[in-house]
């Protein structure tokens, strides 16, 4: 991948092939609600339905509050359909739930129609919601040639061990399988979690890592610095086909670029 380069018109960004470096948190969170409202605005001109799912975790709470902010009233938030990258099996009002974080941070300061939002039931038995999911989002996210939901955007967060959405190292990972989702388990406190499968990040139009802070410079740059080693981090598996692939980055998280 090309040397990290300063961007010409902005001197608060580094591009570097397909990321982007940005000197604060603050300006990184600009950058992606500017390209957030971008896309939706272009698929409301064209009158079609946007459909992103949402990464879980803490790094993207700052964001969710940036869209909730004065650049809410610039989103058309009847065309968004909400999904979840993962979700912890507890219940929505759990500390851990990404929807409940999503929630107060977002959902519940905007206007968006309660039918758009498409949460993991964390609550339900993982067998259960593992199927129930997979058939929300068939019956919701239209399919490729090859009968495979396409989502139009997903934002992934990246873990510490290159986890991302709840795909852990050490776990099988098939980028041809048709599954749509799978149960999955936090290596460490071995909570269980539901998360779509490689194959369907692999078959999004669009695919977005964001990521910040020092804890994780080591594992992007291992990634994105194409560390021979670097496929056994799940995140570096993540190439959709026919897709673009992007990361916005803080300072911190791409030091070593
Ligand atoms: C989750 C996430 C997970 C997360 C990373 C980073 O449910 O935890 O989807 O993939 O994005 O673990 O988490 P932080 O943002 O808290 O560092």
């Amino acid at each position: 991948m090309p040397k990290a380069r300063k961007n010409t018109q902005n001197s608060n960004i580094i591009m570097k092939a397909n990321s982007y470096i940005f000197q604060t948190s603050d300006l990184l969170y600009h950058a992606l609600g500017e390209s957030f409202k971008d896309s939706v605005s272009r698929v409301e001109r064209q009158g079609w339905k946007i459909h992103i799912a949402l990464p879980g975790g803490s790094t993207p709470h700052k964001f969710f509050q940036y869209l909730s902010g004065p650049i809410s009233d610039e989103i058309n938030w009847n065309v968004i359909h909400f999904y979840w990258g993962d979700e912890r099996c507890v219940p929505p009002d759990h500390p851990d739930s990404n929807y409940g974080m999503t929630n107060k941070a977002l959902l519940n300061k905007i206007d968006i129609p309660k039918y758009n939002i498409h949460r993991i039931y964390g609550e339900s038995e993982p067998e259960k919601e593992v199927l129930r999911y997979s058939e929300e989002i068939r019956a919701n996210v239209p399919s490729n040639n090859q009968n495979l939901p396409q989502f139009d955007w997903i934002i992934l967060g990246l873990g510490t061990d290159g986890h991302t959405a709840s795909l852990f190292p050490h776990i099988s990972l098939s980028s041809t399988t048709k599954q749509i989702c799978t149960i999955a388990t936090q290596p460490q406190s071995g909570q269980k979690r539901i998360s779509l499968t490689l194959s369907i990040l692999n078959n999004a139009k669009h695919i977005s890592f964001l990521v910040t802070g020092k804890s994780k410079a080591q594992v992007v740059a291992s990634i994105l610095n194409e560390d021979p080693e670097r496929y056994k981090y799940p995140a570096a598996n993540v190439a959709p086909s026919r897709g673009i692939l992007e990361w916005y980055l803080d300072q911190e998280a791409g030091a070593f670029l």
